[in-house]
């Protein structure tokens, strides 16, 4: 597929949203103004030795205090849709009890301010920041924590119901138990390896009442929760490789969408002996799957798995980039995950595969007959981008990479869920970007960039890269398509080299930087 932004416009369904996504702890900043409370993250990344490079999250974007420019830069854009997470901690700085009415009132002109420049707000209840004193009491390892994200789920239902079109309740719960309490790689930065069970289940259970609070508030928005999802791709067809991605598909994809969306735990999963000892309440099933107005998947890539000790369980360059050794088997797994060969990866050294965005969407449909509309709530790829300055010394980034990405992954995701496509059962609503701006990559620090949006970190200034401008093309055939339905749509200048910031540099363009077309692992 070509990366045309005219062509990809022609295959857009007339509803299909478009949107970009952040989420509070990576953009914002501020994290001791306006009575927020410290969270775990706070202080798991002011660790020595935590994050790449120790990198600091205190001022991150800056967007608490630029957040009408970067609303700007999104209107400028024309994306349908903006997905963002509430902070927890700075609503309600204990995890419980009394709400920070400066916090609230954050996110009310944010969801406002949205409003009025026609971007539909979609807001994410949890996105790993939990109040410090919640992590201090256990954590996603106490039962409590849910029932806190259900009281913070009915805080923001009456804050911000009456306005919210779309409301994720949790991020990830994957991400959440792997790197926080199984390897300890995020915060909480704990490595209870197989034991981290309960915090799959509490997470679980939190979206179970967070989504009970939502509906009991009556809130007019569609309410759903992301995971993320991994196609796991066997090495060989040796049946030990075979079983491996089995058992890597049950601990990363099934673990968390099965109880969701069938009501029940992967029987592999129960029968495994470290989960023996776990049998959940049918009232905690019944919370947990109760109907979805929609499924939000993150795809970002698909899982080489072999059997036996070898790289590791993250891809290599995520190991290294997160300044953990996890090679060598030492995570204590009977496999392994191995590169794709002839395959270009991210910075992060994660395998570029659109085709499994499609095979992503296929076996959701195949396992999940009653799956509710999807919005591929996140997609996208960090890379080393090329930074150019042109006479006047105003800067360029000719992110090619990440305009082919974008467009072969939702040109993918289209084409598998159109009629004749291997997942044409699903009703694919939307796709958002990851990200609108470089921002705080978690354990990678500043080190892994996935904006559309370069964010100097000495001034905070703000310069649309290649893939802005791609996209901000893009928005613009649909609606032109949209209004001259049936005429045909102009010749396409398509792709990034039209950006207008970048055709007048000589150098910039798509034939112009080359080192941008190659791809190198990071760390
Ligand atoms: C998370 C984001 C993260 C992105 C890239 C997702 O796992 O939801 O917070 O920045 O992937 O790693």
């Amino acid at each position: 597929m070509n990366a045309s932004a005219h062509d990809l416009a022609a295959l857009l369904p007339p509803e299909f949203t478009l949107g970009v996504a952040t989420a509070a702890f990576q953009i914002e900043g501020a994290l001791d103004e306006d009575g927020r409370g410290p969270s775990g993250w706070d202080v798991f990344a002011a660790t020595p030795g935590s994050i790449v490079n120790d990198h600091s999250p205190a001022i991150a974007c800056d967007h608490y205090h630029r957040m009408p420019e970067d609303v700007a830069l999104m209107k400028e854009l024309g994306i349908d849709s903006y997905r963002f997470s509430l902070s927890w901690p700075r609503i309600q700085p204990g995890g419980s009890g009394p709400v920070n009415p400066k916090g609230l009132d954050f996110y009310d002109r944010l969801i406002d301010l949205l409003l009025a420049n026609g971007i539909s707000p979609m807001a994410t209840l949890y996105h790993w920041d939990t109040p410090l004193e919640l992590d201090e009491a256990g954590g996603w390892m106490n039962r409590d924590t849910a029932y806190r994200l259900g009281e913070f789920a009915a805080i923001a239902a009456a804050a911000y119901g009456d306005r919210v079109a779309r409301w994720v309740t949790i991020n990830e719960p994957a991400t959440v138990s792997a790197n926080g309490y199984m390897l300890g790689v995020h915060s909480p930065g704990e490595a209870h390896m197989l034991k981290a069970l309960p915090s799959v289940h509490h997470q679980l259970l939190g979206h179970g009442l967070a989504m009970q609070a939502l509906r009991a508030a009556k809130v007019p928005g569609e309410i759903g929760l992301t995971n993320v999802y991994s196609p796991m791709v066997p090495a060989s067809g040796n049946p030990l490789d075979k079983v491996s991605a089995g058992l890597m598909d049950m601990a990363q994809n099934r673990l968390y969408a099965d109880p969701v969306l069938l009501g029940k735990y992967p029987d592999a999963i129960r029968a495994a002996t470290f989960f023996s000892s776990f049998s959940p309440s049918s009232e905690d099933m019944e919370l947990i799957s109760q109907p979805l107005d929609f499924y939000g998947l993150n795809y970002y890539m698909p899982t080489r798995v072999a059997a036996g000790p070898g790289e590791g369980t993250v891809p290599k360059g995520m190991a290294e980039a997160m300044g953990n050794d996890l090679n060598g088997g030492g995570s204590g797994t009977p496999f392994h995950i191995q590169s794709f060969p002839d395959t270009e990866i991210t910075a992060y050294g994660w395998p570029i595969k659109p085709d499994y965005m499609a095979v992503a969407l296929a076996e959701m449909a195949e396992r999940y007959p009653e799956l509710p509309p999807v919005y591929i709530t996140e997609g996208g790829a960090s890379f080393e981008d090329l930074e150019i300055h042109d006479a006047d010394g105003r800067l360029i980034v000719p992110d090619e990479r990440r305009v082919r990405y974008l467009a072969e992954h939702i040109g993918a995701a289209i084409e598998a869920t159109s009629p004749g496509g291997t997942a044409e059962s699903i009703e694919l609503r939307g796709y958002y970007v990851w990200s609108l701006l470089d921002n705080f990559e978690w354990s990678a620090g500043y080190k892994q960039q996935f904006g559309l949006i370069h964010v100097d970190r000495d001034t905070m200034a703000r310069t649309p890269k290649a893939s802005y401008y791609w996209l901000r093309e893009l928005m613009a055939a649909r609606k032109q398509g949209a209004a001259v339905a049936g005429a045909p749509v102009p010749a396409a200048g398509g792709g990034a080299e039209s950006a207008p910031e970048a055709a007048d540099v000589e150098g910039a363009g798509s034939g112009a930087a080359p080192d941008a077309a190659a791809g190198t692992a990071a760390g």
